[in-house]
């Protein structure tokens, strides 16, 4: 897509090579980054972060698996729009701070290339609405690379949903359950806040939906048949961080005195148009055990990812008792799971996922998680907060514009 690559409409070809940039080159950037070089025709072509020193350790990772040593650009205040506007991108993998990825979404698509944006695609419904209609305006899909979307088991409820084997579906929940506090928001060992600690200082509200309702929103068929038109959150209160770094650190640690705005525990529930509900929980701050509760309750059956089980009225043999999840998962295994992977320690979901993005970039078509799609399960992050805030409902706005009412499913068809 990208206008400097000198291709017309005439000469895309199935097999060329995709030319990727990699924006942000800490954590998820690099793990990304592995899953990128073990998928054929892809080319790493530049590595950005504003750590120049990242981008080079990420770019000799390229060089030490045998691919070109990319360019690198970091350490600039221009060093993301040189990447964007200079160098022959057909797509741009997007692992930055949550606060630039509209904006490198945006001048990416007014560029011809495709966004791969780690999640959240946006934090504002302002920002979201903006990449809606820029992905219009450019004609450029915008993909939030929500992973848990293509888990093996989430894609197998699909299937069966898609079957009938639940009937009308009626209610879900799902949940982000993950002790994010020790690791990821503070330094483990000094309790130094890190770039994400800020949100938790000025914010209370569900800061990391996706990965709960990414699956969700194609077993609900959300912009696609039906549509969220509410969201009601309300949350614990704040107790969680000043008790985990008193009992780690000891009473004078500074961060035993910091006012964090941010509830342990957020409950959300939303209605949609066809009267289904939804109830999402994000909870990244008290110790316990990683968990998403997925839950799929329709007209006739029921399936539970915590407990691992199905009730099927119409399969399962004994009347209104649990059978094992397992079987189920072989049996309906969806498509994009039934291939080789190229290393056992190649996690699924996140090359399934960036294996169909690729794809996409290579045939020039739809992404498998539209801008739609992405922006609903980004929309979360804001309308939980106001809503929060507000002790009280707040309409969930309509990103298709109305063409959820005659739109097909399509993910992972
Ligand atoms: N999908 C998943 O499973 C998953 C897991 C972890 C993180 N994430 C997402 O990945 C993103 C990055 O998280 P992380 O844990 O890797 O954080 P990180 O701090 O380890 O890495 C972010 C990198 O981006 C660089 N950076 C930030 N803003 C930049 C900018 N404007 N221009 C250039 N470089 C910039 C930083 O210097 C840093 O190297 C976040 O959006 C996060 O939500 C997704």
């Amino acid at each position: 897509m990208n206008k400097k690559s000198g291709e017309t409409e005439n000469n895309i070809r199935e097999d060329r090579t995709v030319r990727i940039g990699l924006i942000g080159a800490g954590n998820r950037g690099i793990k990304v980054l592995s899953y990128l070089l073990v998928i054929d025709r892809v080319e790493i072509v530049a590595i950005c972060d504003e750590v120049r020193s990242s981008a080079e350790k990420a770019a000799k990772m390229c060089a030490d698996s045998g691919r070109k040593m990319p360019s690198v650009y970091g350490g600039e205040k221009d060093s993301v729009s040189e990447i964007l506007d200079n160098v022959n991108l057909n797509a741009v993998i997007i692992t930055t701070y949550w606060d630039s990825h509209a904006a490198i979404a945006l001048h990416a698509m007014h560029n011809g290339i495709y966004p791969g944006i780690d999640v959240p695609a946006a934090l504002s419904v302002e920002d979201l609405w903006q990449l809606v209609e820029t992905s219009e305006k450019t004609g450029v899909p915008c993909m939030m690379l929500e992973n848990w979307s293509f888990r093996k088991d989430n894609l197998a409820v699909l299937n069966m949903k898609r079957l009938g084997m639940f009937g009308e579906i009626v209610h879900c929940h799902c949940a982000h359950s993950h002790n994010c506090i020790d690791h990821w928001f503070f330094d483990s060992a000094t309790g130094e806040p890190k770039w994400q600690a800020e949100y938790l200082v000025k914010y209370n509200r569900s800061q990391y939906p996706t990965h709960a309702v990414g699956p969700v929103i194609s077993w609900m068929d959300i912009n696609r048949g039906d549509i969220f038109t509410e969201i009601y959150t309300i949350t614990s209160a704040p107790v969680g961080i000043n008790t985990y770094f008193r009992e780690k650190f000891g009473e004078n640690h500074p961060n035993v005195k910091v006012k964090y705005r941010q509830g342990d525990i957020v409950t959300s529930l939303l209605s949609t148009k066809m009267g289904r509900t939804l109830v999402i929980n994000n909870d990244l701050q008290l110790p316990r055990p990683y968990a998403n509760r997925w839950m799929l309750q329709g007209t006739r059956g029921v399936y539970d990812e915590e407990k691992n089980a199905i009730y099927l009225a119409d399969f399962s043999p004994e009347y209104q008792k649990w059978e094992p999840w397992q079987p189920y998962e072989e049996k309906y295994n969806h498509r994009w799971w039934q291939t080789e992977f190229p290393s056992p320690s190649i996690r699924g979901a996140d090359f399934i996922m960036l294996k169909q993005f690729i794809d996409a970039v290579r045939k020039k078509d739809s992404v498998p998680l539209d801008v739609y799609d992405s922006a609903v399960m980004s929309a979360i992050v804001e309308l939980s907060g106001i809503s929060a805030e507000k002790k009280m409902p707040v309409p969930f706005p309509d990103f298709t514009r109305g063409k959820w009412k005659t739109n097909q499913p399509y993910f992972a068809g």
